[in-house]
């Protein structure tokens, strides 16, 4: 798979530990067998030890040598409670409130990463996307100079030649209907993934538009922006607003958008809104038959990353190496 022997490298040359919020599932006990078996991704389990150790026993996973952290039975929780407060104090949380949500994997989880125990988090095989990410909205917060959390998806399809083909798609999971300004924010931040990819980035702005062939707010919005990111990043091929039959064919980019260097080329998708990026890129998966990676999210402090509830054994293993290899 493209990217992953240089994510996997990476990981070699400098091996991360990841918190696995939900460690009694089997999918994760198997992607944690998995990870065990070589030596660059160290998991932390969440969870009741025995409870984990029966689940892995009874779908037959080899988990020695696994760190597990129970909530229940943490040496430190006073000190995580006290610093949960802290960093909730302006949303006037009790010590109670604090107490109660650092007794569940997933605030605990993040919290762990928080206090230094992990590098990454990776949960939502059985938590919702808003349950996984809440927390690191809350605690892990963005990183200095983002003001937002974003999240793309990677995707890639093998090549007739053998070489894969690698796109990336933002933001198609966390923002409903992000601002002009959020938008750029966005577009650069999924720049920075598809590179950690190794793409080499030519970014169209998404529209029902082409170059001004269409009219309406939401084409203003998404021509702008583009604009905006284009100045902020000079040496990168970006433009738009375009259609997206003008984004991918160069015959049609050829008559809707000659003058464009990313038209009929693009590989990097930034879509209008939510509901656009998360139709767009399961179109994409379902039929294009790419595999799809996210959704990664962008802005954080830390990695943390949110699975799909139906993801598979082997999905679990892919994006805890992905998560892990962009700390
Ligand atoms: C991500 C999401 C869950 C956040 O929802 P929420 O928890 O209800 O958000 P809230 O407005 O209550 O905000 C909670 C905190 O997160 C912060 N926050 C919310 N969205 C944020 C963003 N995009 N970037 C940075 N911070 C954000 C808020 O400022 C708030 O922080 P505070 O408590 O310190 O003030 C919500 O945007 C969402 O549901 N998005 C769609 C997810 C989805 O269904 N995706 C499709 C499947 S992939």
């Amino acid at each position: 798979m493209f990217g992953f022997g240089q994510l996997i490298d990476k990981l070699k040359k400098s091996p991360k530990k990841i918190v696995l919020t939900e460690g009694t599932d089997s999918r994760i006990l198997e992607a944690s067998s998995r990870l065990l078996a070589s030596n660059f991704l160290h998991p932390i389990l969440v969870g009741n030890p025995d409870k984990i150790y029966d689940a892995a026993e009874e779908s037959g996973f080899n988990i020695r040598g696994s760190e597990i952290i129970d909530p229940n039975n943490f040496d430190e929780m006073d000190k995580m409670i006290d610093l949960f407060c802290e960093l909730r104090k302006d949303k006037g949380v009790t010590r109670e409130e604090a107490e109660k949500l650092c007794h569940m994997n997933n605030y605990f989880g993040t919290m762990l990463v928080k206090m230094g125990y992990a590098d990454s988090l990776l949960g939502g095989a059985t938590y919702s996307t808003a349950d996984t990410v809440r927390p690191a909205l809350q605690l892990i917060k963005t990183k200095p100079g983002n003001k937002l959390v974003s999240s793309c998806f990677i995707l890639v399809r093998p090549g007739a030649t053998g070489d894969n083909e690698v796109l990336a798609m933002g933001d198609c999971g966390i923002n409903i209907k992000p601002t002009e300004d959020e938008l750029v924010e966005i577009a650069e931040e999924t720049i920075r993934c598809a590179q950690v990819f190794g793409v080499d980035p030519k970014v169209a702005f998404l529209s029902y538009s082409t170059d001004g062939s269409g009219k309406g707010d939401d084409v203003d919005r998404m021509r702008n922006a583009a604009i905006k990111t284009s100045k902020r990043n000079p040496t990168i091929p970006i433009d738009g607003e375009m259609q997206f039959d003008a984004a991918v064919s160069p015959k049609v980019a050829q008559k809707k958008y000659p003058d464009s260097e990313v038209a009929g080329h693009a590989n990097t998708f930034i879509f209008p809104d939510i509901n656009s990026g998360n139709i767009g890129y399961k179109i994409a998966q379902r039929m294009g038959n790419f595999e799809a990676y996210g959704p990664i999210l962008l802005g954080l402090n830390s990695p943390i990353n949110d699975l799909s509830r139906g993801c598979t054994a082997s999905e679990v293993y892919s994006m805890a190496i992905i998560t892990a290899a962009l700390k």
